[in-house]
């Protein structure tokens, strides 16, 4: 765990800098402005603001259909805004030339639902695309650090492995290995846990926690499972789909406690304040 990867040259001629750990919450990384999402006239969202710390792990979360996973495709740079801004530091990521754009995107590592591993190819295999595509590693120096990624998540000694090999929760993290082969700045999930035990979903979790202390990442979840919000969390927006625009945002915990806005409160509180209304009414 201990190991850096931060000499590898993907990194340096991305031209960034590695990152310290820093405490959450202390420097702004991604800075959203009034962005607007839309699928053609249909608006999903508007108005929204907020701001990811680098060293966050911050939950987009919402009801199913409020725009989580079009955010995310927003944030890391597959869809464009209907207005508004994402910015990067202080660079806009959708005013950008295209190549500044790629540079940008190439910082960040994204975990997809399905985990989308290429069923045909090995675990190393996976993991070693984006190095093979974006690096001028040569083959060794790809595998040890396909070797390196692999261990990280758990799963050395799984190489040569296929996914249909392999656990639903081990396929996650070869997904997630794949993610970090570049050594990305900011890790993008969407519903890491989705349709795994809680077991697994749990490791997933502890696994997201020591690689955002021990790489120093920022990390931006999509997310309604509570047990995740709260053990991983610490800032967040809320999306509502019937205002189409977020109605709370900060420490889970905290909106769990004190958002002044019971919807949130009974949404974090698994639908309880719900239950109390009726009860009272029976
Ligand atoms: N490619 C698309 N074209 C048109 N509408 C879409 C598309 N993708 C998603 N939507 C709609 O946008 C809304 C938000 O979708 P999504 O971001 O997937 O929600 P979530 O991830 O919160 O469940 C939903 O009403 C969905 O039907
Ligand atoms: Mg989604």
């Amino acid at each position: 765990m201990a190991a850096s990867t931060t000499d590898i040259p993907a990194r340096q001629s991305a031209g960034a800098t590695p990152t310290a750990a820093l405490s959450p919450g202390t420097e702004p990384h991604i800075t959203v402005q009034n962005l607007e999402m839309s699928y053609g006239d249909f608006v999903i969202q508007r108005n929204l603001n907020f701001t990811i710390n680098r060293g966050d792990i911050f939950i987009i979360m919402g009801g199913s259909g409020c725009g989580k996973s079009t955010l995310l495709k927003h944030l890391v740079g597959l869809k464009s805004p209907a207005k508004g801004e994402v910015l990067f530091g202080s660079q806009d990521l959708w005013q950008a030339e295209p190549e500044e754009q790629a540079r940008l995107m190439r910082r960040f590592g994204i975990l997809y639902q399905s985990g989308a591993l290429w069923s045909s190819m090995t675990l190393a295999e996976n993991v070693a695309l984006p190095l093979g595509e974006f690096t001028d590693l040569n083959p060794r120096e790809i595998r040890q650090i396909v070797s390196l990624k692999m261990a990280l998540v758990g799963l050395a000694g799984f190489e040569d492995f296929y996914p249909s090999e392999i656990s639903g929760g081990m396929r996650k993290r070869a997904g997630l290995a794949r993610a970090m082969a570049l050594d990305p700045e900011i890790l993008f999930f969407d519903e890491p846990s989705a349709g795994l035990d809680p077991i697994s979903s749990r490791m997933l979790d502890n696994l997201i926690l020591e690689l955002r202390d021990s790489l120093g990442a920022t990390v931006a979840v999509v997310t309604h499972e509570l047990a995740s919000i709260f053990a991983i969390g610490n800032n967040s927006v809320f999306l509502d789909a019937d205002t189409k625009t977020m109605i709370a945002q900060g420490d889970p915990k905290k909106l769990r406690d004190e958002c002044p806005d019971a919807k949130v409160r009974n949404f974090l509180m698994r639908g309880q304040l719900d239950q109390q209304a009726n009860g009272a009414q029976a």
